[in-house]
């Protein structure tokens, strides 16, 4: 069995972790270029773990920017084995109002300025996205937020856009249309590379809006978004100390092969 290392990777809002001992900021290089920024490497109860801020301290970085690459090769790097998303998202529910935290199922990647994949250019592998999930990881999160009474909801759809506008009237009736659940502009492809470094992954998408197709809501405005954002970070630091007391020291397989996802996916002839 290996040892479980927890990652975290901070959103909009979520620029440290309190709670973690003897933390300190710990500098990764990566083939890949930059990671958004240093890791902060700390302990829990015994347990590493691993944070991120996705889009740097001090908010430098644009969805579009961030080399979704690096940071994933230097948490693999760090020895993450299960990683938790926490990401800001707009609504395409009325009953997921702002506050509500959704433990996403699925995504659909409407991303397109952004580099995908580690392979291609002389190895090429093409891993199952069918279920990007790990239900292991959603069932500590679930648990986790049932004990500190979040208010949360289990399953969703996640449209990830480019961005970084916001939609339009249209686009966001369309992705109703498709069924999704919440949009945001990250989640996508750190879903995909994480699969390809085989680390399980989740994420909890809070709300913080209802985009632009609500009725009664108008249009997306990003000083409400601030003001939601401050009120759920404070939710989500006290769900993330949670989900690291109460994980599994010990990483345990994953149901949907996200810890092996490598092993039926290379192409390319060893010997070439
Ligand atoms: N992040 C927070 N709210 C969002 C929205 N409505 N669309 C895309 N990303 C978001």
């Amino acid at each position: 069995m290996t040892k479980s290392v927890l990652g975290i990777i901070g959103g909009s809002g979520i620029y440290e972790l309190p709670g973690l001992e003897k933390a300190e900021w710990v500098k990764v290089e990566s083939p890949w270029g930059e990671p958004s920024d240093e890791l902060r490497i700390g302990e829990v109860g015994g347990m590493t773990v691993v944070f991120l801020p996705r889009h740097g301290r001090g908010h430098r970085l644009s969805p579009s920017d961030i080399n979704y690459r690096a940071n994933i090769d230097v948490l693999k790097r760090a020895g993450v084995t299960d990683l938790i998303s926490v990401s800001a998202c707009g609504s395409l529910k009325e009953e997921l109002a702002p506050g509500t935290f959704v433990l996403v199922e699925q995504f659909i990647d409407r991303t397109f300025a952004r580099e995908k994949s580690f392979f291609g250019a002389g190895c090429v592998a093409h891993v199952s996205m069918a279920y990007p999930v790990s239900p292991k990881l959603v069932d500590a999160i679930e648990a986790a937020a049932r004990a500190e009474s979040i208010r949360h909801r289990r399953g969703g759809t996640y449209l990830a856009m480019e961005g970084p506008q916001f939609s339009s009237l249209a686009e966001s009736h369309l992705y109703r249309s498709w069924g999704c659940d919440v949009i945001g502009m990250t989640n996508m492809p750190e879903a995909k590379l994480a699969r390809e470094a085989e680390i399980c992954y989740a994420t909890v998408a809070m709300v913080t809006d209802y985009d632009s197709w609500h009725p009664e809501h108008g249009e997306v405005d990003i000083t409400m978004i601030i003001r939601v954002l401050k009120d759920n970070a404070e939710n989500a630091q006290r769900l993330v100390g949670r989900i690291a007391k109460d994980f599994p020291r010990e990483h345990p397989a994953c149901p949907v092969g996200s810890d092996t996802a490598l092993e039926y996916a290379l192409m390319t002839a060893p010997d070439m």
